[in-house]
């Protein structure tokens, strides 16, 4: 293989997502801030990840935490003000790192000035930048689509007797990308932060900006997100990411675009990444999010198995090896923490923490590692719906109760599955509120501190932070990381997943045992070595075997195989 020729920055990097809000407050008022952000790069330097993704800091009501903006050109007060920006991207550059702004523009916030314009009458020119549409009849809406959020995807609005398009909450309406105008208006934000010398963006929501037009209704009502037939992957959206490529990206030197998207499988990725669509660069899929979701949506929760999981993730190595490039992750600001959700968070919350490690940064993609799962963070315990403030628990919760759901039954499935389980604010000491703040914390910190911390972490070698540090060496180190191809081994074993890398003579060997019990492993007779070298484990390894060995709880062995010496 050549690997000159398809060699990127971003294909070798780990990113590590910041959530402004729960990492560090400088300032005392209990909210993180881009001076607290500052203050902690030296740690983020010292991991030894690449780039930074900076969830929203714009200007924001936060409704939904920053995910509905108001002014793309300026910073929410909460975090601070242009010029701490500035100084933030300087320090970030200083430190050899990069950073990616996230880029929500499938909406805006309903307190964005196109949005208040526009609502003031039909004849504004701002009117066509979203979706206004006439009701069907007394209080119905123009279609049934559902929101994400629960509820109609549509919003009364007195002033002009019309209705408006919201996908997610009411006061993030939906952009019309049809408009000319509002694509160009997209191009000139993303070009005011790429001047200051940004280093990509993570755009919010990628594939839902075109609808179908006309909005038809859906025959899905049964659906919880009904409609999205007519928005996911619209009609136009390559065309329009095609065109942010020429206009926008393509004018910038070594940037990336990493695009979120729901509900695609890698087929249909491939339209967005394969590098000869010039469109987009990774995605970050949900697709293996959904292992535990049952047929009805985002509040039915089952079991997930590591059959399903595998299943999924070789899809996507398989669908995206030869043209396109994967993100790994298991966490962010809309998942609950790993730890808790695909391993044990108390009695091997340290070697299978390490386990799920091991995957992110050994299968073929981008890792993305979320502030707190390099210490082991776990979900949090909410005890009433008042401890918790993420839009999407909150507003199924009052929509349930007022059906006389069981409070804690309600409580027991936002626990599991709330957002709001990977915001509690970061863990850096076991000083007073984790070290995060000296003020009220927004968000009830997780009592864990005490013994899951940053501090306690880098002194203690042994601990997962030290074994992502060790990863991300081993990856910048070996490039049959980045470029190997992926073959899996033991294709249908309920508990082991184990795959090669391949690259030139040389095999990666990974095999990680997902449960808590021993586990046997066999190796295939076809795998054929000479030399080998155990790279990383989360043990230690006093056998000597490779061929058949009997796994501990949660246990991961790395080799490095090669055909001759
Ligand atoms: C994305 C974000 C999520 C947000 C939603 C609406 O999924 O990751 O946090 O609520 O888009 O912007
Ligand atoms: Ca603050």
């Amino acid at each position: 293989m050549n690997l000159k020729a398809t060699k990127k920055w971003w294909k070798e990097a780990v990113i590590y997502q910041i959530y402004p809000r729960s990492f560090m407050d400088n300032n005392g008022d209990g909210i993180g801030d881009l001076k607290g952000i500052i203050e902690k790069l030296d740690y983020i330097k010292y991991l030894g990840v690449d780039a930074i993704w900076l969830s929203p800091i714009y200007k924001s009501p936060n409704y939904d935490n920053g995910y509905d903006i108001s002014d793309y050109r300026d910073i929410m007060d909460d975090f601070g003000t242009i010029r701490d920006f500035d100084n933030l991207l300087d320090e970030v550059h200083k430190r050899g790192l990069k950073l990616l702004m996230d880029l929500v523009v499938n909406h805006t916030s309903s307190e964005h000035k196109w949005f208040e314009e526009a609502r003031k009458s039909k004849n504004s020119p701002y009117r066509d930048y979203y979706f206004f549409r006439e009701g069907k009849g007394a209080l119905k809406p123009p279609n049934n689509w559902k929101s994400w959020f629960g509820g109609s995807a549509w919003e009364y609005d007195n002033l002009t007797e019309e209705y408006y398009l919201h996908l997610y909450h009411k006061h993030q309406p939906d952009l019309n990308w049809d408009n000319k105008k509002v694509r160009r208006e997209i191009y000139d934000i993303m070009k005011f932060w790429l001047d200051k010398g940004v280093d990509g963006f993570r755009i919010d929501i990628v594939n839902y900006i075109s609808k179908v037009k006309g909005l038809p209704n859906s025959k899905n009502i049964y659906d919880e997100h009904a409609g999205k037939e007519f928005y996911l992957n619209g009609p136009n959206v390559h065309k329009y990411l095609k065109e942010m490529r020429k206009e926008v990206l393509s004018r910038y030197h070594d940037i990336v675009a990493v695009g979120e998207v729901e509900c695609v499988n890698p087929n249909e990725a491939r339209k967005y990444v394969d590098y000869d669509r010039n469109e987009l660069d990774m995605l970050l899929s949900w697709e293996h999010m959904y292992v535990d979701y049952g047929k009805n949506g985002t509040w039915d929760i089952k079991n997930w198995s590591l059959a399903d999981l595998k299943e999924v993730l070789k899809e996507w190595q398989i669908g995206l090896s030869k043209k396109g490039w994967n993100t790994q992750y298991l966490s962010s600001h809309d998942q609950p923490r790993q730890v808790s959700r695909f391993a044990n968070d108390e009695r091997y919350r340290v070697e299978s923490a390490k386990m799920l490690a091991t995957m992110i940064h050994t299968l073929k993609g981008t890792p993305f590692v979320y502030q707190g799962e390099e210490i082991g963070m776990t979900n949090v315990v909410f005890n009433k719906i008042d401890e918790c403030n993420d839009i999407l628990s909150v507003s199924m919760y009052n929509k349930k109760i007022r059906k006389r759901k069981n409070k804690s039954y309600l409580m027991e499935m936002i626990n599991y599955r709330g957002r709001d389980n990977a915001r509690t604010p970061m863990q850096w000491n076991n000083n007073k509120n984790a070290g995060f703040t000296e003020g009220t914390p927004w968000l009830k910190i997780n009592q864990n501190y005490k013994f899951i911390n940053v501090e306690e972490s880098i002194k203690n070698k042994d601990s997962i932070f030290h074994y992502y540090k060790n990863l991300i060496e081993l990856r910048r180190e070996n490039n049959i990381f980045i470029y190997g191809n992926y073959e899996v081994v033991l294709k249908d074993d309920e508990y082991i997943y184990s795959y090669l890398r391949n690259l030139d003579n040389e095999k990666l060997l990974v095999i990680l045992n997902f449960s808590g019990s021993k586990r046997f492993f066999k190796l295939p007779d076809d795998i054929k070595f000479e030399y080998k070298e155990l790279l990383i484990s989360n043990y230690d390894v006093i056998d000597s075997e490779v061929n058949a060995v009997l796994l501990k709880p949660y246990e991961v062995r790395v080799y490095k195989l090669k055909l001759n010496k």
